[in-house]
């Protein structure tokens, strides 16, 4: 037991510093752009959580500076005597050849970066134009000062460490900012989590995110499944209706043999019936359907609304802790637990009316 304890808490320190490719990032940031071009014009971003010499959050925004019209660029690294998970850390020449360097700060201080005019007069601004400095503390973010920055900015960009993906969550919501994070899929039914889905205030973004790496940009790539990017800046995905077949057509034609020639089952303690994949929502249905989380990335608030969801984390209803607005703790056929499934209900009178 104390054996087992203790292997997960070494593995969730690890994934604590799995660290994003820029290729990943690359391709969020660009659906935003293309959703909206000047959605970071005039803008100050925060990237926290980041190591600007080992993330690629850092490089990928301060290269695009002036193509996307940014007004300042701030990010902040935590300090290595602080992180969970223990490296063979060594500073980088960028670091020891500054003259502000100091061997014992850099092990027990945060740092912040930023970035908002040509200093090195090279005629345009990019990354060589960094300037940093050691912060007072370890750069936690929950600090006074990392908060300051956090209220001075406008949107904050990162992947934060997975262990404590909804306290910084929270953090942003509580500063009202615009965000654009990396956490894992089944944070959306926590409980600090889902009530931002079912209100708009915060949905998935348009890519997952499989593989990432540790310590330097030539490790090996770890796999962490079920990552997902979490905003609340608008693109385009979200407006595009899904594409679907009546109930009629599905169980003469579905794809899925629980359908086909079957039809769907109705919960024993929910009025609703189960949809066990998104592709099998009939059109023409006008009533509560139950749908896997993976729902999400395909869910546009035009074509459905979010009327609750099972609990997952084993809390259950019961005990007050999570109130999923469903009623139900988890959803039962035949007696039998359903995996975790969010609750919709096609708007206007049917999916196929928008
Ligand atoms: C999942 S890694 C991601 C790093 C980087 N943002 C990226 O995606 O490439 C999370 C980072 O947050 C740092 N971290 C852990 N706890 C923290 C805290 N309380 N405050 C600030 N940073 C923290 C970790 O050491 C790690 O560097």
């Amino acid at each position: 037991m104390a054996k087992n304890a203790n292997l997960g808490a070494a593995k969730s320190a690890k994934n604590d510093e799995f660290y994003t490719q820029y290729a990943d990032i690359q391709k969020e940031v660009n659906a935003y752009i293309e959703y909206y071009p000047d959605v970071f014009r005039g803008k100050t971003i925060l990237l926290p959580c980041d190591d600007p010499e080992w993330s690629n959050f850092t490089k990928f925004f301060a290269q695009n500076f002036e193509f996307f019209g940014l007004k300042k660029l701030i990010s902040t690294s935590y300090a290595i005597e602080s992180k969970k998970y223990k490296t063979d850390w060594q500073p980088t020449l960028f670091e020891t050849e500054n003259p502000i360097y100091n061997v014992e700060k850099s092990r027990i201080k945060g740092k912040i970066f930023t970035l908002t005019h040509d200093t090195n007069n090279s005629g345009r601004i990019d990354i060589d134009d960094l300037q940093w400095s050691y912060l007072e503390g370890d750069g936690d973010f929950r600090s006074a000062e990392v908060t300051a920055l956090r209220d001075e900015a406008d949107i904050i960009i990162t992947n934060p460490p997975f262990s404590l993906f909804r306290e910084f969550l929270a953090w942003i919501m509580e500063g009202k900012k615009s965000l654009l994070l990396i956490g894992n899929m089944n944070a959306i039914t926590y409980k600090e989590v889902f009530p931002l889905i079912k209100d708009n205030k915060l949905w998935l973004g348009t890519t997952d995110v499989r593989w990432f790496y540790q310590e330097s940009t030539d490790s090996p790539l770890y796999e962490a499944a079920h990552s997902r990017w979490f905003t609340n800046l608008d693109h385009g995905r979200r407006h595009q209706p899904l594409q679907l077949m009546t109930m009629a057509d599905n169980i003469k034609f579905s794809r899925h043999k629980e359908i086909k020639g079957i039809g769907y089952q109705h919960y024993d303690n929910y009025d609703a019936i189960e949809v066990p994949y998104t592709d099998a929502i009939p059109s023409d249905y006008v009533e509560c359907l139950g749908v896997p989380i993976s729902f999400l990335d395909k869910y546009s608030p035009e074509q459905f609304t979010i009327i609750g969801a099972t609990e997952s984390e084993g809390k259950g209803f019961s005990n007050g802790l999570w109130n999923p607005e469903s009623g139900v703790a988890q959803a039962l056929i035949n007696g039998e637990r359903v995996y975790k499934r969010i609750f919709i209900k096609a708007n206007r009178g049917g999916a196929d009316n928008q």
